[in-house]
């Protein structure tokens, strides 16, 4: 086994093959999409990039422990294939999460404008961790909560009172896009990662699906986000990513953001 705390400069089945089994309690896993964004998310032809979706997620799920979550986003087409591919590996399905990104809309014509990503949420095994009260968020009909608080609603003949922590998180994510927060003028200024995930939304998934002290695994760590939420719940990580610079970067950002 690898030493864990640490960001390895290695392709990823090379890295999942250096992991013990049974060992990760939750894999967040933003892999290549083959979207053709830059080269490490180019392939030949569809084949070539589900065969290699394929093999990584063969490589990654005898690592699971029995009661491990796995977090894989991609596109929803994408997803669907996967979604496929994992519920015939025997995984459980939980959520198919929706990631709408708050991000401005490409100028399609023909059909409506992409403006989501998929977030396919599967566990090794029925038993698995969700810590559902740590990622509640605030309830949006204020007016009815604001009195609700008070004196309750009348609900099946007893009294309900809003949860002082918010109501429970649903599977449709509005989070800010790190592409869209950064704009200037409307435009995006180069970023050091061409497609990093806001911290907020990778918290999210490490609070509800891991304890203090659990070990989360990331194989495509760009920018190093996995790592600095990890780090800041302090849960255990162990990532990778195949290319050095990203590896220097994610290695800035986890002394730079992970003590915060
Ligand atoms: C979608 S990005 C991940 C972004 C990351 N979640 C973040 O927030 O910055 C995918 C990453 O996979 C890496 N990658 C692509 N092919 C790889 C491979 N075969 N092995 C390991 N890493 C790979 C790329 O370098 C890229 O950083």
């Amino acid at each position: 086994m690898k030493k864990i705390n640490e960001i390895y400069n290695l392709d990823c089945l090379e890295f999942l093959n250096k992991i013990d089994d049974k060992s990760i309690n939750l894999a967040v896993i933003d892999p290549p999409y083959n979207l053709n964004k830059a080269k490490w998310d180019s392939f030949e032809s569809e084949k070539d990039f589900f065969d290699f979706t394929f093999h990584w997620i063969d490589a990654l799920i005898p690592k699971l422990k029995s009661n491990g979550s796995l977090y894989i986003f991609n596109t929803p087409y994408n997803s669907a294939f996967i979604l496929f591919y994992l519920v015939t590996k025997g995984l459980f399905f939980q959520n198919w999460i929706t990631w709408d990104k708050r991000d401005g809309l490409g100028g399609a014509k023909q059909k409506f404008s992409n403006g989501q990503e998929s977030i396919l949420f599967f566990t090794k095994g029925e038993n698995h961790i969700f810590n559902y009260d740590d990622v509640r968020v605030p309830y949006e009909s204020t007016d009815r909560i604001e009195h609700a608080k008070i004196k309750g609603i009348l609900k099946d003949g007893k009294r309900w009172f809003p949860n002082p922590k918010g109501r429970l998180c649903g599977e449709v994510w509005h989070i800010t896009s790190e592409r869209h927060k950064n704009k200037i003028n409307g435009k995006t200024p180069k970023m050091s990662h061409i497609t990093p995930k806001p911290l907020e939304l990778v918290e999210r998934i490490i609070k509800a699906s891991s304890n203090v002290g659990d070990l989360v695994l990331d194989c495509f760590v760009g920018s190093g986000i996995t790592a600095v939420a990890a780090k800041k719940l302090k849960r255990n990580f162990i990532c990778s990513d195949n290319n050095k610079n990203y590896v220097k970067l994610a290695k800035r950002n986890l002394i730079k953001y992970g003590n915060k």
